[in-house]
């Protein structure tokens, strides 16, 4: 450096005064190593580069650019060494920027990789296993029972028609117990008017008239009410029918089974009492009551603190049913029952509501995937 002059000599230049901290020596100098300073400590982030190379570099406010824009200001003897000297810093500076830009990009690069980078040393993700619907879990620990004491498994339509749903049944035309089952009509003009099921005992009519006698069958399925529907009593339910028809078939043969399947069901010892009530396609009816397996008999909420809990309708196949399908009620005799299994579910499982059954709600079903 032997050119140290120009700013001594004009002190009073503009530039040199914005150039030099202190308004004194050469702006060049002054530029490179305020530079160097502030390049020597380094550049943390994107924006931090970006201010250093605008404050240099920067075309309209940039120290660099000013220096040459000087130049215009100066005696024309000294604009060649001045121009190379500048050239110099500019270049120093030029190729510096171009270094940390570098290692900005880098450091970038490097941290993109690490949020990405994926930990192979982390526990795998399960996939979430479906599970069965409680109903189908209570049909077929139910259907389980059944088939292990001989009986098949029926099925039949949801949507019937009078004839099985109701007469055939023994519901003569306009008799009362009709009320008690009001359903969804479909056709009303059919021969025999069509509509959705209310039970699924017109599935014993389907099974006894299409097989004969003897026969012992459930019929799990889906049946409709037109119910105003509340946290207990839904228009869209389901229910398990049962039908044995064989020589000598009796009431005490109804009261064996359902001990039977009880017992098996709630995984203990349980007794059951008969209720005498109307069902047109039986007689003698019976509403069928468990000893709660809940409280063992004591009494607790789930059986109202009654010791028991009505679990199905049940009875002695009416003669009418048995020679509607075909069999002789000299012969044969027979019993059924149906239950609800969605009531089932609920004394299970103590869920507050029925239509919890038909939400699809994710948060209530997935409770149930480690059963059956
Ligand atoms: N089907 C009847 C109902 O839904 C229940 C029932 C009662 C079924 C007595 C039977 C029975 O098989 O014998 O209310």
């Amino acid at each position: 450096m032997t050119d140290e002059g120009p700013e001594k000599e004009a002190p009073a230049s503009p530039h040199a005064s914005r150039l030099t901290p202190n308004g004194t020596g050469d702006p060049v100098d002054g530029v490179l190593a305020a530079f160097r300073e502030e390049a020597g400590r380094g550049v943390s982030s994107r924006s931090e580069f970006e201010r250093l190379k605008g404050k240099y570099v920067g075309r309209e406010k940039g120290l660099v650019p000013a220096l040459f824009a000087g130049i215009r200001n100066l005696p024309s003897q000294e604009r060649g060494a001045f121009g190379s000297r500048a050239n110099a810093a500019k270049a120093e500076i030029e190729e510096s920027i171009a270094r940390l830009a570098a290692e900005v990009e880098l450091r970038e690069i490097e941290a993109r990789r690490q949020a990405q980078a994926v930990d192979v040393t982390l526990p795998g993700r399960r996939p979430v296993a479906g599970g069965f619907h409680p109903v189908t879990i209570v049909r077929r620990r139910i259907e389980q029972i059944f088939l292990r004491m001989g009986y098949s498994i029926a099925d039949g339509p949801e949507l019937e028609n009078d004839r099985h749903n109701f007469e055939m049944l023994n519901f003569p035309p306009d008799h009362p117990a009709r009320d008690s089952q009001d359903t969804f009509f479909v056709d009303r003009k059919a021969k025999s008017p069509l509509l959705l099921r209310t039970h699924t005992s017109p599935v014993q009519i389907r099974e006894l008239s299409r097989r004969g006698a003897p026969l012992r069958v459930i019929a799990p399925g889906r049946v409709y009410r037109n119910e105003s529907v509340d946290a207990t009593h839904a228009a869209v339910f389901n229910q398990v029918e049962a039908l044995v028809v064989e020589r000598g078939i009796s009431m005490a043969d109804l009261k064996g089974t359902f001990e039977e399947f009880f017992t098996a069901f709630f995984g203990r010892e349980t007794k059951v009492r008969f209720i005498p009530t109307f069902f047109p396609f039986v007689e003698p009816g019976a509403d069928v009551a468990a000893h709660c397996p809940f409280c063992a008999g004591k009494g607790c909420p789930k059986c109202k603190h009654s010791g028991w809990l009505e679990l199905a309708g049940s009875g002695a196949v009416h003669p009418n049913v048995l020679k509607a399908c075909g069999v002789d009620p000299e012969e044969y005799t027979g019993f059924a029952f149906g239950m609800g299994l969605d009531r089932v579910a609920l004394l299970l499982y103590e869920f507050p509501d029925l239509r919890l059954l038909l939400d699809g709600d994710e948060r209530f079903l997935s409770q149930f995937t480690n059963e059956a």
